[in-house]
């Protein structure tokens, strides 16, 4: 997680990514029993040169607490930058374009977030804990109150450890000033949590460990650390990138049973994951994302064992799931499209082998589509013209 220094730093250096000319404004705010997270038509664009990289090109979900959406593609179909933008802690090169995303804290502090409007926080300051107030749209929010979302209601586990770390400080001193600089306890408290949130992640000796710099850990020690960070406020919604892959199987099993814990107090996962086996024992929903946009959402069985969306099923052939022993491995041909040039009608219909002209290259097809028109919990939806919807 970001730590409270590190992001007076990153102030001075970011432009503010939110642009006020933002059409979607106008989509109206859900209810108080709306999801945890509501990510609605989120548009990011990247300047590169004369050109414009939609990197992210309408991108839809939703979340409840105390569930796990894992968002899955090839490598560049945008879900990093998904990821970041629901924080808005993108480059300085990104831009978000336009969309909504609607946090409902609420939702998951009914029994998740065990701060949330609590008067024991000893080091509180004062500081009202405003999360609580209903869907608020986090694109539309001042930095000051995006800075207190952040890391306190919202944590974040990147897919680059360094990156969320000050390499200058120990572990104890940002762990514990992430606690205070949240209002969440005291100094001697912070300390303790901070030992025991080590411990929880499977670091050996959290109290010997707490005092040594970010650089003198292995990569997967630091991985851990992280996500030791990212779950100290005990948030309402945890955004894992990519949370396990610089582990070993061992750590790996041990993590993911943290974050079965995690969500089992209520908190709401987005789980951005290569390892569909990860997705299959921890997640409860996937969308599948390429070239920037969401092409299938299904919960995880259905996804997993029936997918619909032609590019999900090569995305499932090319992967080695545990039990495959013997399956011929199936590779997408091809390569995703540069996302500054976009092919016409469906995005996928280079490399598709059931594409057929003259619609899959001329019309682009939109979710809600082929389905039941219900998406992630329970329902399943694909963006493909062949994909009847269900009956
Ligand atoms: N800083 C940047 N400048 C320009 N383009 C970028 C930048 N970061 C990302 N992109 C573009 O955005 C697209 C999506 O990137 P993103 O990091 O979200 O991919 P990803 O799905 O997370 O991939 P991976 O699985 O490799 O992590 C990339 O294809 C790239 O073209
Ligand atoms: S819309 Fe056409 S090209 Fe696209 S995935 Fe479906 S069949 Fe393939
Ligand atoms: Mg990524």
């Amino acid at each position: 997680m970001t730590t409270p220094t590190r992001d007076r730093a990153d102030d001075r250096r970011r432009r503010p990514v939110h642009d006020t000319d933002a059409t979607s404004g106008s989509g109206s705010a859900p209810g108080p029993d709306a999801p945890l997270l509501s990510v609605r038509d989120l548009h990011v664009h990247f300047r590169r040169g004369k050109e414009i990289l939609r990197a992210v090109d309408g991108v839809s979900f939703d979340l409840h607490a105390g569930r796990a959406l894992a968002v899955v593609g090839e490598s560049g179909s945008g879900k990093t930058v998904t990821a970041r933008s629901l924080l808005r802690l993108l480059p300085r090169n990104a831009r978000i374009a336009d969309g909504q995303v609607w946090f409902n804290h609420a939702a998951g502090s009914r029994d998740g977030d065990q701060h949330a409007n609590r008067g024991d926080r000893p080091g509180g300051r004062g500081r009202r804990d405003r999360g609580a107030a209903g869907p608020r749209d986090l694109l539309r929010l001042g930095e000051r109150e995006m800075r207190r979302v952040r890391g306190r209601n919202i944590g974040m586990v990147f897919q680059n450890a360094m990156e969320a770390m000050n390499p200058t400080l120990t572990l104890e001193r940002q762990l514990t000033e992430h606690l205070l600089w949240h209002g969440i306890c005291g100094k001697a408290e912070a300390r303790d949590r901070a030992v025991r949130a080590l411990g929880d992640v499977g670091i050996p000796e959290p109290e010997r460990r707490i005092r040594t710099y970010p650089f003198q850990l292995s990569g997967g020690m630091r991985q851990r650390a992280m996500i030791a960070m990212a779950m100290l406020t005990q948030p309402a919604l945890l955004i894992a990138d990519e949370p396990t892959t610089a582990v070993d199987v061992t750590v790996q099993r041990q993590i993911l049973d943290l974050l079965v814990e995690v969500k089992n107090r209520g908190t709401g996962i987005v789980m951005i994951t290569h390892d569909l086996g990860v997705a299959r024992y921890f997640c409860d929903d996937v969308v599948v994302m390429y070239a920037g946009r969401v092409v299938e959402r299904a919960s995880t069985p259905d996804l997993l064992d029936t997918p619909r969306h032609p590019y999900s099923v090569g995305l499932l052939g090319s992967c080695v799931e545990i039990g495959d022993r013997g399956r011929a491995l199936a590779p997408i041909q091809g390569a995703p499209p540069d996302l500054a040039r976009r092919p016409q009608g469906c995005a996928f219909h280079p490399r598709c082998g059931m594409a057929e002209a003259p619609r899959c290259l001329t019309d682009q097809p939109l979710l809600p589509l082929g389905g039941d028109g219900s998406g992630g919990t329970g329902g399943r939806e694909a963006a493909c013209w062949k994909v009847v919807p269900d009956a």
